[in-house]
C-alpha cells in the first residue's frame, strides 16, 4: 500500500512536527505546501512553493501534487489543511482590508478549494480520501480581538460538517482543534497589545505555567486520530476530549 499526504503550512509548528510524522514512515510519498522550502530533505518528501493567500494558486499546486504521485501503488490520499494565521488582531473597525482579506483567504477560501480539488481530480480513482480540517478552539468559543480568525475557523468546522453530509463514501473529513500549542503562534499572541487582545495576561500564564502542548506530541495525535476507524464521525472534534 502507498499513501500520499499533502501537507499545507509545513515549515514552522504544528506543520513542521506532521512534515516529521508523515516522513517517517516509508509508504508516505509527501507534498508539502508552501510559501517558503523548508530546510528538511527526504527522498519521500516533495515542497511545492506557494503563496496559499491565492486560492488560485492553491488549486493550481493540488494539481502539481497529484502529479508527483505513483499513482500505480496509491490507496488512500489525506489532505492536511493546516497553514493558518492568526493575525489580523485587534477590534473590527480598526483593521487593515487587506489584512483582513488575506487571512480570510488563507485560512478558509483555500482550505475549501483545495478540499475541492482533491475530491474532484481524484474522483474516478479507486482510493480512500482523508481530509483534516486544522482548527481551533477559537472556532468554538469567541474571542474579543481575534474577530476574524475566530470567524475563519468557525467556518471551516462549519464546511467540513457539510462536506461530511455530501462526501462519497471513500471520502472522510474532519475538523480538528489542536489544543493550545507550544509554535510561533503562541508566541504571537504572547507579543500583541491588550488593547487588541484583551485575554492577553491568560495565555502569558499558560505558557509561565507550563500548559503548552508539544508540536511533536500534538502531530503524532492528530496522525493517529486521522488514520484511526473513527475518524471522520464526528465531523468536528477537539484533539484534547479523543482519548490518549
Ligand atoms: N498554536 C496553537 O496553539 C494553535 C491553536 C489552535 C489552532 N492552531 C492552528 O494550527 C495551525 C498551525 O499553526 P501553528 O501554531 O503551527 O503556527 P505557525 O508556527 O505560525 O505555523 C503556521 C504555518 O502556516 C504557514 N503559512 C502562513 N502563511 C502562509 C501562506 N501565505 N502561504 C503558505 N503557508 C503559510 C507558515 O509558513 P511560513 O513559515 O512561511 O510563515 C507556517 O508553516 C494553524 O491553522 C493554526 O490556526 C494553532
Amino acid at each position: 500500500m502507498g499513501r500520499l499526504v499533502i501537507l499545507t503550512g509545513h515549515t514552522s509548528g504544528l506543520g513542521a512536527a506532521l512534515l516529521d510524522v508523515f516522513v517517517g514512515e516509508p509508504e508516505n510519498t509527501v507534498v508539502a505546501l508552501g510559501r517558503r522550502r523548508s530546510l528538511r530533505a527526504d527522498p519521500n518528501m516533495r515542497q511545492l512553493v506557494v503563496d496559499l493567500r491565492s486560492p488560485a494558486d492553491a488549486a493550481h499546486a493540488m494539481s502539481g501534487a497529484l502529479d508527483v504521485a505513483d499513482w500505480s501503488r496509491i490507496t488512500q490520499v489525506l489532505l492536511v489543511n493546516n497553514a493558518g494565521v492568526l493575525p489580523p488582531i485587534g477590534p473590527v473597525g480598526s483593521l487593515d482590508a487587506i489584512d483582513l482579506a488575506e487571512a480570510v483567504n488563507l485560512n478558509l477560501a483555500t482550505p475549501i478549494v483545495l478540499t475541492n480539488e482533491l475530491l474532484r481530480l481524484t474522483a474516478d480513482l479507486d482510493i480512500e480520501r482523508r481530509i483534516a480540517q486544522v482548527s481551533s478552539g477559537a472556532a468554538r468559543t469567541p474571542y474579543a480581538g481575534w474577530s476574524t480568525y475566530c470567524a475563519t475557523k468557525a467556518g471551516l468546522d462549519h464546511f467540513t460538517r457539510s462536506v461530511a453530509l455530501d462526501a462519497p463514501l471513500r471520502c472522510r473529513v474532519c475538523s480538528i482543534a489542536p489544543g493550545v500549542v507550544d509554535t510561533a503562534m503562541q508566541a504571537q499572541i504572547r507579543a500583541s497589545n491588550v488593547n487588541d487582545f484583551p485575554e492577553l495576561e491568560r495565555f502569558v500564564e499558560m505558557n509561565r505555567d507550563g500548559m503548552l502542548a508539544s508540536p511533536d506530541r500534538t502531530a503524532r495525535r492528530l496522525v493517529e486520530h486521522l488514520l484511526s476507524e473513527s475518524f471522520g464521525d464526528p465531523s468536528v472534534v477537539d484533539l484534547r476530549d479523543l482519548a490518549g
